[in-house]
């Protein structure tokens, strides 16, 4: 089973080192002026950097290496195969070989592009991220899930590919648009009941560099979620049916931050915690400023519906990731009616 290293390197600045087994190792860097880093954490061999953006993340990066820039559309409506490929497209017209890497700059939509495409092309090369949002920093960028949707639902076609470093640069995220903050927020929130603790307490690096450590012990014990991996999805199940059933209206942060809470008293129903959990769940999730109830005009059978259909779901009952004596765990088959009860509790 793979080993977690955390070391504050410099003052505000940490590492995070991850050993996947199999002589693999993902090393995460925080602080301010972190992407400033990336040359020493290409590969030696890599004559090129093919770096993958936004046009709207504005943030520069020198890999020390040949580098040509390709970027990505604004929008979940560009995270799909076809952007894979004509990424993989642009990368072949370039030459770009096995030896070389891929950098994605972003938020989550680039690294889980960037990461698919450099897990696919030729087969797989080496990627680093440079993660410029909360969302990427603390979540998507690190673990090696990448993907892309379908039509059918998001994230429904990836692949597993470790990034070989992330650059979790604290400095892009003091220009980040609110909105986008937000869409972090609500993932900064579970990590409280992951292990996190009073995360509230530390300064940004800190709490970022602390999220990120939690993130990579889970994923060091299970990178392919056979078990323990499910459990990032705390406040996800009904954080997705409300992403899905308002229209992507409600940001990701927001979402999970409903869900929290939902989950919190989802647990306190079915008789796991007691009120001063579902307290603490609301505490720390108006903390952040974040929502704490479904918005109006959302039909309930229609959320329980869709939370049926969470990747979760194995066998066919509700499937949710709830607090209890012994911390937080995936519940199965939980009784719809009670699910549905709940949902008006947090209406
Ligand atoms: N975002 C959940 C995971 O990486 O497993």
């Amino acid at each position: 089973m793979g080993e977690v290293e955390f070391a504050e390197v410099a003052a505000g600045e940490y590492r995070v080192s991850i050993d996947l087994g199999d002589g693999r190792t993902s090393t995460v860097l925080v602080g301010d002026g972190v992407r400033h880093r990336l040359g020493a954490v290409v590969p030696e061999r890599a004559r090129r950097a093919a770096v993958v953006t936004q046009p709207t993340i504005g943030v520069t990066v020198d890999s020390g290496l040949e580098q040509r820039t390709f970027e990505l559309g604004d929008g979940e409506e560009h995270k799909h195969l076809g952007t894979v490929g004509s990424l993989c497209e642009s990368f072949a017209e370039w030459g770009l070989t096995r030896a070389d890497c891929v950098v994605g700059v972003g938020g989550g939509l680039v690294t889980d592009v960037a990461g698919f495409a450099a897990a696919v092309y030729h087969r797989g090369l080496d990627v680093v991220h440079v993660a410029t949002t909360l969302l990427a920093q603390i979540d998507a960028a690190v673990g090696g899930k990448t993907g892309v949707n379908l039509p059918q639902g998001k994230n429904l076609v990836g692949a597993y590919w470790q990034p070989r470093a992330v650059l979790c640069d604290t400095e892009t995220l003091r220009t980040l648009p609110e909105r986008e903050w937000r869409c972090g927020l609500g993932e900064l929130a579970k990590y409280h009941w992951l292990g996190g603790g009073r995360l509230d307490d530390l300064p940004l690096a800190a709490r970022v560099a602390r999220c990120v450590q939690i993130k990579a012990e889970v994923v060091a014990q299970d990178e392919r979620e056979a078990g323990r991996r499910a459990l990032l999805n705390y406040g996800h199940t009904l954080g997705h049916a409300l992403e899905i059933a308002g229209g992507h209206g409600l940001r990701h942060g927001e979402a999970v931050a409903v869900g929290l809470v939902f989950a919190a008293e989802l647990a306190a129903a079915l008789g796991r915690v007691d009120a001063d959990v579902v307290a603490e769940h609301r505490r720390v999730v108006d903390g952040y400023g974040l929502p704490t109830t479904v918005p109006p005009g959302l039909d309930g059978d229609a959320l329980v519906e869709l939370m049926g259909r969470d990747k979760k779901v194995l066998e066919g009952g509700l499937t949710f990731v709830l607090d209890g004596p012994d911390g937080l765990e995936v519940v199965t088959d939980v009784d719809p009616s009670l699910v549905r009860r709940t949902l008006e509790v947090v209406s």
